[in-house]
């Protein structure tokens, strides 16, 4: 073909896809002025925010200065063809998931994906199974049934502080954290959520642990979402054959665990032989055998999915917080012997940890583990910031303007202070991490208990500083806020006789 046949082609393409997407944003107006509503382009709008996460590496701060700041309240960006509508503001976050816009997400599995987790809780809506769902879980995480799972999270602390002490009198000490937090979630979510030990932190080659990696690895495979499932299994026969058995033996694990533990509740002496978990909390709040045996595995996976890297990114970036801010350092260290006095802590010492809490909060505001990932489906007609929303238009909004706001948090919006969670200031701020509303996380007291457990019992024993030239610099390809190279620190004993 000549080249003045290739510009003619050219030029008609960008002129359909021009038309095309005018008359998609012709939908969304400001009901004011007429104006409609900005969209990125098309052509390199979706695909210069993927190639800018897979290629821009930098501290969250910096990522929120020089690639979101500049953003409207309300934009539309494209998921492929279709428009989806971003809210940055606080005021449009809460129509969106406190309103009742609507409980479905944006979620569209992929044919494995929905073997996994089809008939869990984060695919189910109000019409399909959501409200059982919840009604049935919810009970399993709360505070008073969680306080007989805290010891799990203790025993696992007590594990990494054993081989802290052995990296200190072999190598001087110098361990990553990274991993640890890793394995050491991995760990607790097997353990607390249906009463597996993957051995994760004492063994290096766990069977199970392989195969749950293998098929959480590959659930959200972005090529698969692009090209299908057919072209997939096409061009990755050995990969998609290795994730199927994967997630056999998953299954057929997950399965037999929860059949013996129906047996086992049977046993008139049950309560006194076994140590809770969230699977006994649920059976035992399904007295009328609502849950099928599909629903019970595909939650238990959920609890993977949802808690293992959240709880793992949370757990590196208040580790390193705890590294860098030596005055917010001495201040829980002080709060913490104090309270617990060398011993492991409970449900209640740790409500008492206010300083701790207010960390927490403070590190899960500046580097929220999921910021983008929120979604709804609006299932009417609606105004969001003075914009006509149509009824099936797919919204995403997004935690990082609001939890970096001046206008919410003043002029040390970007500043690590933990003071800003205690007394009465505290009061006025809401963190939206866990996200908020009817569909909010689930996981929200579990992953509180477990980390500020697990910062208890490590810091009881060590301190830690930065291996010298260690900097955060966010991996924007992975799909929680982590380091991009694993955060290393050099352990520092408070005690003198390790
Ligand atoms: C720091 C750790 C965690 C963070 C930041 C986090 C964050 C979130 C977010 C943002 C959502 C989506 C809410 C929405 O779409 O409105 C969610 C949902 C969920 N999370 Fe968590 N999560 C964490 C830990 C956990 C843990 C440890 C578990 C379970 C053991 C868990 C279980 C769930 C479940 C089951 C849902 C679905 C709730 C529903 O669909 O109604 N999460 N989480």
């Amino acid at each position: 073909m000549s080249w003045w046949l290739w510009v003619l082609l050219f030029g008609i393409i960008s002129l359909v896809v021009s038309w095309w997407k005018d008359r998609k944003v012709s939908r969304f107006v400001n009901v004011k002025t007429g104006e409609r509503l900005k969209a990125r382009s098309l052509f390199y709008g979706v695909y210069s925010i993927l190639a800018r996460l897979f290629w821009y590496r930098c501290s969250i701060k910096d990522f929120w200065l020089q690639t979101q700041q500049g953003d409207p309240p309300i934009f539309i960006k494209w998921a492929g063809f279709r428009p989806v509508v971003v809210v940055t503001t606080e005021e449009s976050l809460l129509e969106v998931l406190l309103h009742r816009v609507t409980d479905k997400r944006d979620f569209k599995p992929t044919p494995f994906a929905d073997k996994v987790l089809g008939h869990s809780l984060i695919a189910a809506t109000d019409q399909n199974g959501g409200r059982k769902l919840r009604r049935v879980l919810n009970p399993a995480f709360k505070n008073a049934k969680l306080s007989s799972i805290i010891p799990v999270f203790a025993d696992s602390a007590q594990i990494v502080l054993n081989k802290w002490d052995e990296s200190f009198q072999n190598d001087g000490g110098v361990v990553d954290i990274t991993a640890y937090a890793k394995k050491l979630t991995f760990e607790v979510i097997g353990k607390a959520g249906f009463g597996f030990d993957f051995q994760n932190l004492t063994s290096e080659d766990n069977p199970e642990r392989k195969a749950i990696e293998t098929t959480l690895g590959t659930l959200f495979h972005p090529i698969e979402w692009i090209l299908g499932n057919r072209i997939f299994s096409l061009i990755w026969a050995e990969k998609d054959r290795k994730r199927k058995v994967a997630l056999a033996t998953t299954r057929k694990l997950i399965s037999e665990v929860i059949v013996q533990r129906k047996k086992m509740r049977e046993a008139e002496n049950y309560s006194t032989e076994h140590e809770y978990d969230l699977l006994d909390h649920i059976l035992e709040a399904d007295t009328a055998n609502e849950l099928t045996q599909e629903e019970l595995i595909q939650n238990v996976y959920l609890f993977f999915i949802a808690g293992y890297d959240t709880s793992s990114s949370v757990l590196q970036s208040l580790m390193y917080m705890i590294t860098t801010k030596h005055e917010c350092r001495n201040k829980l260290i002080k709060e913490i012997d104090e309270e617990l006095q060398g011993n492991r802590p409970d449900v209640e010492s740790l409500s008492r940890l206010t300083y701790l809490d207010a960390m927490m909060k403070e590190v899960m505001r500046l580097f929220p583990p999921f910021f983008g990932l929120l979604t709804r489906v609006a299932n009417h007609d609606m105004i969001l910031d003075g914009y006509t929303i149509p009824k099936g238009t797919s919204l995403y909004p997004n935690l990082l303007p609001i939890h970096l706001s001046e206008k919410i948090w003043g002029p040390d919006a970007l500043e690590f202070i933990p003071e800003r969670w205690i007394g009465p200031e505290a009061s006025k701020h809401t963190l939206y991490s866990f996200a908020i509303g009817p569909r909010v996380c689930l996981g929200k007291r579990f992953a509180f208990l477990e980390i500020k457990t697990i910062v208890c019992m490590l810091l009881q024993k060590y301190t830690w500083r930065l291996t010298p030239g260690w900097t955060w610099v966010n991996d924007l390809n992975a799909l929680s806020t982590q380091p991009a190279s694993p955060l290393t620190v050099i352990l520092e004993p408070r005690k003198k006789n390790v």
